[in-house]
């Protein structure tokens, strides 16, 4: 295994959390993908926005094939290598898309940015994009509320991937689509992962969603990674309790809410 991304020592607090990410240590592999799971406030989007700039660390170490992601970048420049090491995909791509731009006016801008001067070639590329993720060549004339939810997220997906980075972090990114449309995006991704060879980072609450795209996995509870290894054996035999209690919580036959709820009690104590 090449190694792609390290995480180090990192930690973060505000105001509100003191420790919102603590001590957290993680790798992806080249072309790997590392699920990062945990309950709503564990610290998970903390650590993604590290990853892409858009949060400085209070300490540790991020490195990027070897070169540090930790400084801010300088100039235009800067940002725009910036930007090609690390993309990000939300979970509502409602607030990432501008409502005025068309589908194929908001790629084509991407590209621009990244130094595609030729307007032809740009052209033959944003419908390539297209095909990548899934939607006709004739949506690039669409505006964001002309699409569906999972349109909208193969949008942000192709959006992300236009300037082939190195990373694709996805927080959330399937969270807000139904079941049908989640497994389609699901699918979405392993294809790309297999295509282009861009590792993801995948965030997500749902041990299902994360056991269907992701090799490895790492837990995180209250800002600290309590389990992390490969996927198969994390969810097949959890070690440690929290995460036996996530695997646990998933709601199946013969399932006993009040039993989940007592040892999320003994666990995590009295927390809202
Ligand atoms: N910009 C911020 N300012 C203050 N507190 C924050 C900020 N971002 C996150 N937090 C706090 O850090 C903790 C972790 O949040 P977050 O990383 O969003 O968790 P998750 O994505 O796992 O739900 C939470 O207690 C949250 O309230
Ligand atoms: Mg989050």
């Amino acid at each position: 295994m090449t190694e792609l991304l390290r995480v180090a020592g990192l930690r973060k607090s505000f105001h509100s959390a003191a420790r919102a990410v603590d001590d957290v240590e993680l790798t992806v592999a080249e072309g790997g993908s590392l699920g990062l799971v945990g309950e709503s406030g564990s610290g998970k989007s903390t650590v993604a926005r590290m990853l892409a700039g858009l949060e400085r660390p209070d300490s540790g170490e991020i490195t990027l094939a070897g070169e540090s992601l930790v400084d801010r970048p300088r100039g235009r420049r800067g940002r725009l290598a910036r930007a090609k090491a690390v993309q990000m995909v939300f979970q509502d791509p409602y607030l990432s898309l501008d409502p005025a731009v068309t589908v194929g006016r908001c790629l084509d801008g991407v590209l621009r940015l990244h130094g595609w001067s030729d307007r032809p070639q740009r052209h033959v590329r944003v419908v390539e994009l297209l095909d990548q993720v899934g939607l006709e060549a004739s949506k690039q004339h669409a505006l964001p509320r002309e699409l569906s939810g999972g349109q909208r997220q193969r949008v942000a997906i192709a959006r992300a991937v236009a300037v082939q980075p190195r990373l694709l972090v996805l927080d959330e990114a399937v969270s807000a689509l139904d079941v049908s449309v989640q497994a389609q995006i699901l699918r979405l991704l392993a294809g790309l992962r297999r295509e282009t060879g861009t590792a993801q980072l995948f965030i997500s609450h749902d041990l299902a969603v994360v056991n269907e795209v992701t090799d490895t996995v790492a837990v995180l509870l209250r800002g600290r990674v309590v389990e992390q290894g490969a996927t198969r054996d994390v969810l097949r035999a959890p070690r440690h309790p929290y995460v036996r209690l996530l695997k646990d919580s998933i709601p199946r036959v013969g399932w006993d809410p009040a039993d989940i709820a007592s040892r999320r009690a003994s666990l995590l104590g009295a927390r809202p």
